[in-house]
């Protein structure tokens, strides 16, 4: 599944099944620039894991692949079209389906409700049907909770919830940013074997972990994201060894998340 580790950003990206390709990417708020040139690309059938510190523009790199923030410079082609100026909207009906970082379903709808407006694009009820049928068969919660309020659910099941409810649009690239954010240990594996059965349901996986050593271990390929520039591409596994990296990010225990501005 893995692709050759020697290969770099930018070569020869229709041969080797990449989906996603940020190429020379600079954005921000107005205030400068966060993202200062960012170049990678996100191999269809994989799970890739972006790694770094807090603030160094993960979340607003994933902003930029959904269509939220334009990119001053550089292009980010999604099969090998351009998507930069396209609107949100236009990239979730590309098949581009984004889980954001902060807690995100209706609390007072229920689970099934919140499950089926998934699916706010498709018109074909019958297709909705098949789908809600597949995604319960994959998320039990999705059946047993049906009729709960989505906010009487522990965070855990919770992002379960917001998993299923991405996967009605059928989408070619679930992003998740920071899946594991606020989950107890043992929530934390199950959230993480959740994603790889989206994986191994067929999607490819962008997803930014703060937990880094767990993300990596699961990922097929590896980015390291420092002060809005690419300090490292490889393999999980290869980033997950790099020994600066290693120093850096993986060393001790996973830091709890500093209160944000
Ligand atoms: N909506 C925003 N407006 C202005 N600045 C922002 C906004 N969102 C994030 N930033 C700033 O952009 C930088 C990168 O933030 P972010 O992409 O959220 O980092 P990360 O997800 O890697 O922790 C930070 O300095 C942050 O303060
Ligand atoms: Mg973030």
């Amino acid at each position: 599944m893995t692709s050759p580790s020697a290969e770099r950003p930018g070569q020869s990206r229709a041969a080797s099944g990449v989906l996603l390709s940020l190429d020379g990417v600079v954005a921000g708020y107005g205030g400068g620039d966060v993202l200062k040139g960012v170049t990678f690309d996100v191999h269809e059938g994989g799970i890739t894991c972006i790694v770094g510190p807090n603030g160094a523009g993960k979340s607003t790199l994933l902003a930029a692949v959904s269509g939220i923030l334009r990119p001053r410079l550089g292009s980010i082609s999604f099969r090998g079209e351009n998507l930069v100026g396209s609107s949100p909207r236009a990239i979730l009906g590309r098949g581009i389906v984004q889980v954001p970082q902060n807690h995100s379903l209706f609390r007072e709808m229920s689970v099934r409700e919140n499950v089926e407006m998934g699916a706010f694009l498709v018109r074909d009820r019958r297709v909705v049907a098949e789908r809600l049928e597949h995604i319960t068969s994959l998320f039990p919660i999705v059946a047993q909770r049906a009729r709960d309020k989505a906010g009487s659910l522990s965070g855990g099941q919770q992002r379960l919830v917001e998993f299923a409810r991405c996967l009605m649009l059928d989408p070619a690239l679930v992003v998740l940013d920071e899946p594991s954010m606020g989950l107890d240990p043992k929530t934390l594996r199950s959230m993480f074997e959740t994603v790889r059965l989206m994986h191994a349901d067929g999607r490819t996986i962008l997803l930014v972990e703060q937990n880094a050593r767990a993300g990596l271990r699961l990922a097929t390929h590896g980015v390291v994201l420092e002060n809005g520039r690419v300090r490292l591409t490889g393999t999980g596994r290869e980033v997950l060894e790099h020994p600066e990296i290693g120093a850096l990010y993986l060393g001790g225990a996973v830091a709890p998340e500093p209160a944000r501005s």
